[in-house]
């Protein structure tokens, strides 16, 4: 399968930023990690902190799906969720941390409604179990 995982806002800051939330791997090692589980398969890994990058990558993508982490975007971003409701591929909101266990705000998304599903809670291998929903 092809995959397209995208990251939004300050997620290249992973690693460095909250580790005690977000883990101490960065965006690289997480990547390499979920390219190493789907060997067999091809990942494109994209990541952007402004959201008309991620709205123009999501309009122009190719692949089987794709697995979105937004970052805050996906409390707010109408764009975004335009942008996904736009395209015939399937994406998965996904989250690192448990957004409904923090900050109320973080309880809020304006993209599950037009994902596929949502997975969070599972640090770098929300993205894993993400994508391996594709193949169920
Ligand atoms: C996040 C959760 C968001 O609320 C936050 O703004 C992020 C990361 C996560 O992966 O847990 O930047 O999407």
């Amino acid at each position: 399968m092809k995959f397209l995982f995208i990251n939004g806002v300050n997620l290249n800051m992973t690693g460095l930023r909250e580790k005690g939330v977000y883990g101490t791997a960065t965006l690289e090692e997480i990547n390499k990690a979920i390219a190493a589980h789907f060997k067999n398969d091809k990942c494109e890994f994209y990541q952007s902190n402004c959201e008309g990058d991620i709205c123009t990558k999501l309009q122009q993508a190719d692949c089987d799906g794709i697995i979105l982490n937004a970052g805050a975007f996906t409390h707010y971003s109408y764009a975004i969720r335009d942008a996904i409701a736009a395209i015939n591929i399937p994406v998965v909101e996904v989250h690192m941390s448990n957004v409904h266990a923090r900050e109320e705000f973080r309880s809020k998304s304006v993209l599950s409604e037009v994902c596929k599903g949502v997975i969070c809670g599972f640090g770098k291998n929300s993205y894993i179990l993400a994508a391996e929903s594709y193949k169920l």
